[in-house]
């Protein structure tokens, strides 16, 4: 098969401030699966939205099968065969129209001209590149708001190979999918690869996956390349990883030894969040990290949301030192002394439009405030221990959250709740889109908000990181709890085996 390449010479990519890409030089070719890897903030992101079309103001060249191009609106990559899929596909995507409409979006938009659309035509087209992904379960009719992350995944890479595409992007895909999911994603990116000969170009902070599915890949850092070799048997995660910091690294996550105190706060009987969320009860002691397992769609984040007034309880009662709380919204949770660091960070856990500094102190304003004036110095100092604890990469304290890189930015929704004086911290998978040692200083963290008292609820997907950060774990499925497991005696097999319905009583029973 014909091979393209598309590649880059000395493309470099400045903010103020900040140097994102630096005198890049980077090739691939069709039939290759390339990871991208990098820290948070490196330029992974920065690099891709040049070849999408979307960083206009880029220096240096590119080139397509050896002739130069310049990449500079979205519709001249996708001329140009350049597809990506960002990580936030709701942003992509219009949840009101159905999946054949959504497919086939561009076409439609071009249409606009003439009056007649043929709608037969639309769906066909639309089934066809489904069929190419060989995804089957997706019905072209339904609404796409109807549709679960990964089927909204499936629909937005059908959308770019039904265009003209050769070089397909896919920016952390697999961040907020589940195991299953992800093989799905993965089956189809390699038939991508086999059948149709395309180039994809993977980012993930997930490392193992890269060896997984990866030909080779390229190690960035600092908005240079470091490092690109193909991938093989011998090659390790904890290789890439070193490259990546640019220094040794041992990644593990060791419990940190915290006494343990009395029972403090209780859930009982919690219903709510419109169904997803069915007569859970648990409780927390002081000092202790208590995980909540589960797959994606156990109804992990609404239980989260419920106890934190977000969405409506049904039953049930919320009590903290013996007394029963009144949460209706998230303001009554946090005068309880409750925080939450939501999953979908950008809508819901920071401030894009406001600064790193002002993020971080928005969670405890009245501990920075004299009278009713904010102590500026205060609230810069709370910020620049944050940006040094948690290594988030920023100009400056006065950047806009909205210019920081995605991994910086839950960074910042992770620190603003560290540094309000609570007494129960929920965590709703913090580390959803952060680097390895970002992770590691984030455990520590927690680790330390466990040691001063306080009680961590620490919902996750990610069954090795509640094994390695919590003392104890309950396993949810549809909405309700399935079991209570000593994290200690307990693995991942078992985890899973709660994870998918089995229930802890029956089990003992057998
Ligand atoms: N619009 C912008 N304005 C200012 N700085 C920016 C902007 N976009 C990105 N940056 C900066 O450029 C650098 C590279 O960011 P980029 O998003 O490419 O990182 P990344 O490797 O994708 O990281 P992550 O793993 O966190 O997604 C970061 O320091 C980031 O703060
Ligand atoms: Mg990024």
């Amino acid at each position: 098969m014909e091979k393209i390449t598309l590649s880059t010479k000395d493309v470099s990519m400045e903010y103020p401030g900040v140097k994102a890409l630096n005198k890049v030089n980077f090739e691939i070719s069709t039939g290759e699966i390339h990871a991208i890897v990098g820290a948070n903030g490196a330029g992974k992101s920065t690099l891709m939205n040049v070849f999408a079309g979307s960083n206009p103001g880029y220096t240096g060249q590119v080139f397509l099968n050896g002739e130069p191009i310049e990449i500079r609106t979205p519709n001249f990559a996708k001329k140009h065969g350049i597809q990506i899929v960002y990580q936030e596909v709701d942003t992509a995507l219009v949840p009101s129209l159905s999946v054949a409409e959504n497919i086939m979006l561009n076409d439609i938009v071009m249409n606009q001209k003439s009056s007649f659309m043929n709608w037969g035509a639309v769906r066909k087209a639309a089934a066809e590149a489904l069929k190419r992904l060989n995804v089957t379960n997706i019905n072209v009719r339904s609404l796409v708001q109807n549709l679960t992350l990964a089927e909204k995944q499936m629909v937005l890479i059908a959308r770019a190979i039904q265009a003209e595409c050769n070089f397909l992007i896919l920016d952390e895909p697999t961040a907020p999918l589940s195991d299953t999911e992800t093989e799905e994603l993965f089956r189809v990116v390699k038939s991508l690869r086999e059948s149709e000969n395309i180039a994809v170009m993977f980012i993930s902070h997930r490392l193992h996956e890269v060896l997984q599915i990866c030909d080779s890949y390229t190690v960035m850092r600092n908005g240079e390349i470091v490092h690109n070799a193909p991938v093989t048997p011998e090659t390790t995660t904890k290789e890439i990883v070193e490259k990546m910091l640019g220094r040794s690294f041992e990644e593990n996550f060791p419990k940190e030894e915290v006494k343990i105190g009395e029972k403090f706060f209780e859930v009982r009987n919690l219903s709510g969040a419109y169904g997803k969320v069915n007569n859970v009860s648990f409780y927390v002691k002081r000092g202790e990290i208590v995980g909540i397992a589960g797959l994606v769609g156990a109804g992990k984040s609404e239980l989260c949301k419920t106890i934190f007034g977000s969405y409506k309880k049904t039953g049930g009662s919320i009590i903290l030192d013996g007394k029963e709380l009144k949460i209706n919204n998230p303001a009554q949770a946090v005068k309880n002394r409750l925080a939450l660091v939501p999953e979908e960070r950008r809508k819901e856990g920071v401030l894009v439009q406001e600064t790193v500094a002002f993020n971080l102190s928005a969670a405890c304003l009245d501990k920075f405030c004299m009278m009713s004036f904010v102590q500026t110095g205060k609230v810069n100092e709370n910020a620049n221990r944050f940006v040094q604890d948690l290594g988030i990469k920023t100009p400056s304290i006065k950047q806009h959250v909205r210019n920081l890189s995605g991994g910086n930015q839950q960074k910042v929704a992770v620190g603003k709740w560290l540094a309000a004086d609570c007494d129960i911290y929920i965590f709703d998978e913090p580390t959803k889109g952060v680097d390895v040692g970002a992770k590691q200083d984030i455990f520590h963290l927690i680790n330390n908000i466990a040691r001063e008292g306080n009680g961590v609820i620490y919902a996750s997907c990610e069954n090795s990181e509640l094994l390695s950060i919590t003392d104890r774990i309950y396993v949810m499925f549809g909405g309700e709890i399935m079991a209570e497991l000593v994290t200690k005696d307990t693995n991942e097999d078992e985890i899973m085996n709660y994870s998918v319905g089995t229930r802890a009583e029956a089990k003992a029973g057998a």
